[in-house]
């Protein structure tokens, strides 16, 4: 039997987030309506104690969005619980995300505390958020930086005061894939009561890991991901939703983990968040660039043409992309050229395959890349040649 992976997507918290990347709130439920469609089991809708502005886009959400489960984050403060109960009370289903820092950074540096203080303003924070809604989910934010045995006896007193998931988060993108697998082993093996409650991932990419840390989390027991589309987030970014969902898909023999995300709906999901947030997505960015499902060079273009899966592990219309693009250029061979001059109507026979072939060869050398006008105009060279 398969395990089910929780999807909670955070584009509309910690993506936007991002300077620049700001949405009203009519653009917010578009996304919202968008991350629906897509299966997301749970949207972070905002941090309503942050500004009116987001306090309203949580209510806006919460009343347009059917299915998911709304999520509105706040501190360990009460003020910040109290407008979140507030937001959320027309969500269907609703769930409060409260936290404070464990790594000694936070507990020092930052809160001016001490661990003891600090593991009681959690464990009251999350009695308090109890008061208003079922679904509490403690972060211990910077837990990437934590001490493991203070995390677990954190994490222990948590979920004693009813906490339902734990998110682990690597806040600051430091962990090595192993060490943050080890850090969710070591909870699961470490915490009494540990089954009552989900275990979270939330990874930033500082060091380009934030995928990889997810997945290890996963293997060691954690039962939802926190990602946003694109890997959108502070800094260099959150864990992004279409690596982690099509790396369990892509290998699912290994990690027999579902989730449920129409795949199909990645592509269009990912162009919605990059337009409305005017941020463009890295032409080489995994699973959704513009580059990730085209082949250049001619022995790749040649072997995709002779079976697809000789070069992709992924099918494009999985994720909703048309299909491959063989791009023409001058490492293209004979049989790009040929299957592009087929898909635009031409059937032409070896001499003049040849032919075309050689000008395409020297125009394909000064220019960076050939467009079906600039083949049409070669064949069309070659067939004047002919009648001559
Ligand atoms: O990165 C982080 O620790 C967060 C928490 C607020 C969940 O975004
Ligand atoms: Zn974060």
């Amino acid at each position: 039997m398969s395990d089910r992976l929780y999807i909670f997507d955070t584009t509309l918290r910690d993506g936007e987030q991002v300077p620049g990347c700001q949405l009203n709130t009519v653009e917010k439920i578009e996304v919202a309506r968008a991350l629906e469609e897509l299966g997301v089991d749970i949207i972070e809708a905002g941090f309503p104690v942050s500004s009116p502005g987001d306090f309203n886009s949580v209510v806006e959400i919460s009343k347009a969005v059917t299915w998911p489960t709304i999520c509105a984050l706040t501190r360990a403060v009460e003020k910040d619980i109290d407008a979140a109960a507030e937001a959320l009370k027309y969500a269907k289903k609703g769930r409060i995300h409260t936290g404070i820092g464990t790594s000694p950074y936070h507990i020092y540096n930052k809160l001016n505390s001490t661990p003891e203080k600090i593991l009681e303003r959690a464990v009251a924070a999350v009695k308090y958020a109890k008061k208003y809604v079922e679904d509490v989910e403690f972060y211990a934010e910077d837990a990437g930086r934590s001490d493991n045995e203070y995390l677990a006896r954190v994490v222990e007193a948590v979920i004693k005061a009813g906490a339902t998931v734990v998110n682990i988060p690597d806040t600051t993108g430091y962990t090595l894939p192993y060490e943050f697998g080890e850090k969710i082993k070591y909870l699961v093996d470490n915490v009494r009561g540990i089954e009552k409650a989900v275990i979270a991932t939330h990874c930033h990419n500082d060091l380009g890991m934030a995928t990889a840390n997810t997945i290890a989390g996963i293997m060691n027991g954690a039962r939802q991901a926190e990602v946003t589309i694109n890997g959108i987030g502070e800094r260099a970014g959150n864990t992004s939703l279409e690596e982690v969902v099509m790396t369990l898909k892509s290998r699912y023999q290994v990690l027999n983990i579902d989730t449920n995300i129409n795949t199909k709906n990645i592509y269009k999901t990912s162009r919605l968040v990059s337009n409305l947030m005017n941020m463009p997505v890295q032409p080489n960015k995994a699973i959704v660039g513009r580059n990730a499902f085209a082949h250049s060079s001619g022995i790749h273009q040649d072997g995709v043409l002779k079976n697809r899966e000789n070069y992709e592990i992924i099918d494009p219309t999985d994720v909703g992309i048309n299909e491959s693009s063989i791009v023409l250029t001058a490492r293209s061979g004979r049989a790009a050229l040929k299957h592009r001059l087929e898909i635009m109507g031409f059937e032409l026979n070896k001499e003049q395959l040849d032919e075309v072939y050689e000008k395409f060869l020297d125009l394909a050398d000064k220019k960076k890349d050939i467009r079906d006008d600039d083949v049409a105009l070669l064949v069309g060279d070659a067939e004047q040649k002919e009648r001559r």
